[in-house]
This record gives structure tokens, C-alpha cells and sequence, in this order.
């Protein structure tokens, strides 16, 4: 067990790949706070994880108020006396929309969901971080890295994760902290596939095409990459933005429809995920009218 005993805090933990997260950790041997929206499963996934034998508290309110992140790090303090690491993944992708139509409102929401959020709880962990010589992961993006049309915010916001996590890496180093950032491309969640999400369903047909691999990600390819850098075997890597995107950022053109199909399949699932889809339940989700049937 990579993780035995250690206090990991996850952002986003009650859906998607922060419920992924949840579950690998919890199956390395982690004592978990697992933080989401009051809407957000979160307390059914640490449930789930003590009906099987492991530890998760559930911590929810909006992580981009101050009274929440401060209160959901205590959580992690008070229940289990100190922390180890921080997984920022809570994250919006609420909108779909050419920049010039893009509403202010959901640039805004875009901006705190997944800036405020990550800085605020990077700024109140860090404290505990320097006594136990812990880390933080946070979830980046391939948008953040090459941009991406029709959500110009989203990967923007990205790219402002890549670029604190790598300052606060700098930064933290002397007192023994890690800093290190996945960037995911297009996984199987709320956010890539069904009526909820924000791409229009034509495009989301497209996207496997995009990808080398052929295929979405699913959620625990994701959580496998962030045990690793939670654990001591990675205590050589700071600073780092891991790709885990299926290739798609160095790709051209739709090369995944070269893939022969039976190379298209996921892995074969070994955490019980319960709420992969569930993300954008009850969430406020914006099409630009022009985009509504768009099939790019
Ligand atoms: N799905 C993808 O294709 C993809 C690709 C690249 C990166 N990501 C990143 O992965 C992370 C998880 O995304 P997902 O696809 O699992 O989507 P998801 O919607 O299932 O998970 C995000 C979770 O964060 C929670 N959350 C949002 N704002 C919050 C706040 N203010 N306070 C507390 N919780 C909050 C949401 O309610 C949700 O449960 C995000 O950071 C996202 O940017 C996803």
C-alpha cells in the first residue's frame, strides 16, 4: 500500500475522477477527507470507502469560500491530527460558447471554480504541508497547455494552475513540500459525454477520433497517475506537469480513427464507481445558441 496512513485531502471527490481519486487512494491505504459541493455525492463515495474498510470524512460547501477551504482543512486535522497531501480537483466546465459570445457570468464562474478554489485551499493546507514534508497535486489540463476553442476561459484557467503549481513547487521546496500537476485530456465524465455537459453532442461523438489512443480517458487511468505522485515513490518529482491525455497534445489531425477497435477498449475497472457521470447534476450549463448544434 503506497499511501498506508497517509491524510489526503480530494477536491471534487463525490463524482468523476476526483470520486476515482477517492477510491485509489482509499485502496492504498489513505485516511481521506473528501470535499464537494453540498449537491455532490461526496458523502455516498466516503460511505462506500468505509464500507470497505477504509477512513473518509465528507467535507461540503463551496471550496471557493474562505470559511469552507479553511473549515475542510481543519477537517482533515481534527479527525485525523495532521495532513499529507492535497489533491485540488475540483473544477467547472460550464459553458460552451466563441469567446466573443462567452457570458461574463460564466467567465466569472469559471475563474472561481477552479482558481479561487485550488488557491485557497493550496494556501491554508500549506502549513500542515511544511510540518509533514507532504504534497499537492492539482488536476491541470491539455487545455490549459494548448487552449481550447469554445471554452477559451476553461484552459486558461488551466494554465494559471500549471503556472502556481510550479511557483508554489519553487517555492515550497525548502521546507521539503511537492508540488506537481496532472493535465488530463479528454475523460470519460459529465464533461465529455451525455445531455448534461456542455460540448454539444455531435462534437462529443467526434472526440475520440481526436485522441492517438482512440478513445476517451477513463477516470482511474487518471487516479492511478495521481497515486503515484502522492506517494514517496515519486520523491524525486517536483514542479511537474504530467500529461495523461492519450496523446492527444502532441497529435494532428483525427489519428485516432487508425486505432483498430478491439485497441480501443479502457481498462478493465477495478474501483467501484458509482457517480462517474454525475457531475453537472443540478449545475447551471451555458450553449451559446450558435454552438447548440454545432459539429466541429
Ligand atoms: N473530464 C475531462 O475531460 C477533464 C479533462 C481535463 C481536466 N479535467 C479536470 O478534472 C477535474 C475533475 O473533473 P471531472 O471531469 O471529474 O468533472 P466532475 O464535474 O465530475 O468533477 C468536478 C467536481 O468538482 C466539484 N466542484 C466544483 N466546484 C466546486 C467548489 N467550488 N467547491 C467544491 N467542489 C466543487 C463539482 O461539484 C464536481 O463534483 C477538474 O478539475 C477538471 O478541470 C477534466
Amino acid at each position: 500500500m503506497r499511501l498506508k496512513d497517509k491524510v489526503v485531502i480530494v477536491t471534487g471527490a463525490g463524482t468523476g475522477i476526483g470520486e476515482a481519486i477517492a477510491h485509489k487512494f482509499a485502496r492504498e491505504g489513505a485516511r481521506l477527507v473528501l470535499a464537494g459541493l453540498p449537491g455532490d455525492p461526496v458523502r455516498q463515495v466516503a460511505e462506500a470507502i468505509v464500507a470497505a474498510g477504509g477512513r473518509a470524512e465528507a467535507h461540503l460547501g463551496d471550496l471557493a469560500e474562505e470559511a469552507e477551504a479553511k473549515a475542510c482543512v481543519e477537517l482533515a486535522i481534527s479527525s485525523f491530527g495532521w495532513l499529507d497531501v492535497l489533491v485540488n480537483n475540483a473544477g467547472v466546465f460550464i459553458a460552451f460558447a466563441d469567446t466573443e459570445n462567452y457570458r461574463l457570468e460564466d467567465f466569472e464562474r469559471t475563474i472561481r471554480g477552479n482558481i479561487r478554489t485550488a488557491f485557497l485551499m493550496t494556501k491554508f493546507a500549506l502549513p500542515h504541508l511544511q510540518k509533514s514534508h507532504g504534497n499537492i497535486i492539482f488536476t491541470g489540463s491539455e487545455a490549459g497547455l494548448n487552449g481550447s476553442a469554445s471554452f477559451t476561459p476553461y484552459g486558461g484557467s488551466k494554465g494559471f494552475l500549471h503556472a502556481f503549481a510550479k511557483g508554489v513547487a519553487l517555492e515550497q521546496a525548502r521546507y521539503g513540500v511537492r508540488v506537481n500537476c496532472v493535465c488530463p485530456g479528454a475523460i470519460d465524465t459529465a464533461w465529455t459525454r451525455g445531455p448534461e455537459g456542455p460540448i454539444p453532442l455531435k462534437a462529443q461523438e467526434q472526440i475520440d477520433a481526436t485522441v492517438p489512443l482512440g478513445r476517451r480517458g477513463v477516470p482511474q487511468e487518471i487516479a492511478s497517475v495521481f497515486a503515484f505522485l502522492a506517494s514517496n515513490e515519486a520523491s524525486y518529482v517536483t514542479g511537474a506537469l504530467w500529461l495523461v491525455d492519450g496523446g492527444v497534445t502532441p497529435a494532428k489531425g483525427n489519428i485516432g480513427d487508425r486505432v483498430p477497435q478491439e485497441l480501443k477498449n479502457p481498462p478493465v475497472g477495478t474501483l467501484p464507481l458509482r457517480h462517474s457521470h454525475e457531475g453537472l447534476r443540478g449545475k447551471e450549463v451555458y450553449r451559446a445558441a450558435s454552438e447548440k448544434d454545432q459539429a466541429h
